[in-house]
């Protein structure tokens, strides 16, 4: 039994714990560490622009210390865009999000912000930075996003998620006919938002073409039980073929 499908965990969570309080504990680059100590095929990071989860200076910080491959997802601000070119990850993942918005709740429209998102992402190709691009299971925006010039998408599994527990074949439905397509015009795929330890299994096993997975909340709480070592484990368990 192999995994294809990375898991990039977020850790987002790590720093949120440690703000709580102001001094340095948990440690998120050593929690960092330990991830991938753990099995953690890659660390996600998405700093927001009031730095209340994940600090510019953590992104900073990590990029050091990390060995597998490091993901900073957010918002394409200049100062967004300033950070990923100093610190130069593997990927970078482009979200629509609001300053203001709690998480990530949409993908983008790659029709309407085209030329902005074309204009972004050759700034990070020229840097040789994967590009991703955060969209909803819809087929149009997934052929759009080709013409965006990115290599990845990332699938915004919210709705997966929702349904999945009462039907998980309508939830997935959707799902399938987006990695089709992404599939037919040669876009790698990544998926993540409210993925669980009841819920990924059945989407990889439906999503054979996707290439990473990045779950944070459900992942950090789990941790609560489980212990980060274990936890980190049985979601390897679930991305196995
Ligand atoms: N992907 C993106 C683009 C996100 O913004 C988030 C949340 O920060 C995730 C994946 C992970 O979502 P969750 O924390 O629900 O696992």
């Amino acid at each position: 039994m192999v995994n294809t499908c990375k898991l990039s965990v977020n850790i987002n969570k790590i720093a949120t714990l440690r703000n709580a309080r102001g001094e340095n504990m948990p440690d998120v680059v050593q929690t960092a560490i330990d991830c991938e100590r753990f099995g953690a095929q890659g660390i996600t990071v998405h700093p927001r622009p009031d730095e209340r989860h994940i600090r510019y200076q953590d992104v900073i910080d990590l990029k050091p210390v990390i060995t597998t491959e490091f993901n900073i997802e957010g918002y394409p601000s200049d100062k967004f865009i300033d950070l990923v070119l100093r610190v130069k990850p593997h990927q970078v993942t482009l979200v629509p999000d609001p300053p203001e918005a709690i998480t990530s709740n949409a993908g983008w429209n790659t029709i309407k912000h085209a030329s902005f998102l074309k204009e972004i992402i050759d700034i990070f190709k020229r840097e040789n930075i994967r590009t991703s691009i955060f969209v909803e299971a819809d087929p149009i925006m997934v052929e759009h996003a080709l013409e965006c010039g990115t290599q990845r998408i990332e699938l915004y599994t919210k709705s997966y998620a929702s349904t999945y527990p009462s039907n998980p074949e309508l939830a997935i439905k959707d799902f399938i006919i987006a990695a089709q397509k992404a599939e037919e015009i040669g876009l790698e795929l990544n998926a993540g938002h409210d993925l669980n330890l009841e819920n990924l299994a059945y989407f990889y096993a439906n999503i054979p073409n996707l290439k990473e997975v990045s779950i944070g909340h459900a992942l950090i709480c789990d941790a609560l039980y489980y212990g980060l070592e274990n936890t980190i484990q049985m979601y390897l368990q679930q991305l196995k073929k």
